[in-house]
């Protein structure tokens, strides 16, 4: 079942959505050749409790830490460690905070020190699949659009869309209906409707889309060892389009 939003609900998950894109602008200038990915999942951690919010990954399914941090071949929820990120890699933070009852969710990859060619292509381009997935967001338009929209994208520029992970309806919940794949036919699958609340995350691989789970049971990689990128936004269906709840008015991303 999909859960329809509420006004009142919406009010309520911009917070949360807020909260979560904050904390991408808030550890930006921390991420720095040298600094361990725990380090970054402690000061996340830290500042989502400030704001009397709780990470919702900690604990989640297991998941044993705040933030999902994903370097280089590393498609997603990479756990945070010891490992030191250097010059020339590319991190995807996901951050997703739970306040007064609901969920937001938002991830972006960033460079460590300045960008290399291949990476800010790839990363460029993972911008911009994501930018038109939500374009076509609207009540009336279809699930499929979005994946559409996303592949056309993506393959026309070379790259591979992962397919064993999506998007996702958001709110009470987590992860709840519908899942939002990053592929498919324009008109297909559910009809979108006014105050659904959803994630888009596509992940794009330089290589092949085939990806394997590392034995810690949650670290999916590239199979081929090629670089990986995501962005992720909570959208809100309008009548005529979308809300970017994951978006700070006046930023870029
Ligand atoms: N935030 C991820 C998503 O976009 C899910 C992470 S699940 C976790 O859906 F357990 F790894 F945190
Ligand atoms: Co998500
Ligand atoms: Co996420």
């Amino acid at each position: 079942m999909i859960h329809i939003k509420t006004d009142d609900e919406v009010e309520i998950m911009r917070k949360s959505c807020q909260l979560a894109a904050s904390v991408l602008l808030m550890i930006e200038p921390h991420i720095k050749a040298g600094v361990t990915t725990n380090y970054l999942n402690d000061i996340c951690h830290e500042f989502i409790l400030s704001k009397d919010a709780i990470p919702s990954p900690l604990n989640y399914k297991g998941f044993p830490k705040s933030i999902c941090t994903s370097v280089n071949d590393e498609i997603c929820h990479g756990i945070p460690s010891d490992r030191k990120i250097r010059n020339g890699d590319i991190v995807n933070l996901d951050i997703t905070c739970y306040l007064n009852g609901f969920h937001g969710d938002t991830n972006k990859t960033f460079f460590v020190g300045s960008p290399r060619k291949k990476p800010a292509k790839l990363v460029s381009a993972c911008g911009q699949a994501i930018r038109k997935g939500i374009s076509v967001v609207k009540a009336g338009a279809h699930l499929g659009d979005i994946g559409a929209s996303i592949q056309e994208y993506v393959e026309a520029q070379g790259y591979s869309i992962v397919r064993e992970f999506c998007g996702h309806g958001i709110g009470r919940n987590f992860h709840e209906e519908p899942q939002v794949l990053h592929y498919g036919t324009y008109g297909q699958g559910v009809e979108l409707k006014k105050n659904m609340v959803f994630t888009i995350e596509p992940m794009i691989n330089e290589g092949k889309p085939d990806l394997r789970i590392l034995s810690d049971n949650w670290t999916a990689v590239t199979m081929d060892g090629s670089l990986s990128a995501q962005f992720e936004h909570t959208i809100l269906v309008t009548e005529d389009g979308y809300e970017v709840m994951t978006e700070i008015e006046g930023t870029s991303f």
